[in-house]
């Protein structure tokens, strides 16, 4: 009897053992499942230049009321300080944070503000995603 006892305790662990092997080594399919979350389309990995990559866009697209003098709205993008400045529908660019900058969510065509170029070509979604990008890493002005 006591013997019984002993092989059913035995039985016991060699199940468990096998449990708990299971559960640390996962299958090769729930080990691949996270990678194709950075595939977002419109994503830029890369560290943005303000002078290579952002600057091209506001001449492309902002120029004629917010560059070189001309301030339509109040905005004017000639310098960081004007930039980064509040205006009265808040931060328009707040560094470190595309989501709470007006700018962005007027050239992403928010609905909840207007947008921004007012008539004409829409920024590409690639240029939507180099301003947040830059916003994000800091807006700096070089
Ligand atoms: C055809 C002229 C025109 C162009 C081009 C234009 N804007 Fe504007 N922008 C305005 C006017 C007018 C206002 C003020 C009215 C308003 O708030 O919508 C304004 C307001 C803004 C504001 C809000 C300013 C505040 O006080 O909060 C932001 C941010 C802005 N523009 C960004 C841009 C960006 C970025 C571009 C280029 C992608 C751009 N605009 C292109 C005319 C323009």
């Amino acid at each position: 009897m006591k013997d019984v006892r002993w092989l059913i305790a035995a039985v016991c662990l060699g199940v468990l053992i096998i449990l708990a092997g299971c559960g640390a080594a996962p299958g090769p399919e729930q080990q691949a499942a996270p990678s194709s979350e950075g595939a977002a389309p419109a994503s830029v990995a890369k560290t943005v230049s303000f002078a290579a990559d952002v600057k091209p866009i506001l001449d492309k697209h902002c120029a004629n009321c917010h560059l070189g003098g001309v301030s339509k709205g109040g905005y004017n993008l000639d310098t960081h300080e004007n930039a980064i400045a509040s205006g009265r529908n808040g931060a328009r660019i707040v560094p470190g944070n595309s989501a709470g900058s007006n700018l962005v969510l007027r050239v992403a065509h928010d609905p909840s503000v207007k947008k921004m170029p007012p008539k004409g070509e829409a920024l590409s979604a690639d240029e939507v995603a180099t301003l947040k990008a830059w916003i994000d890493q800091g807006a700096n002005w070089e």
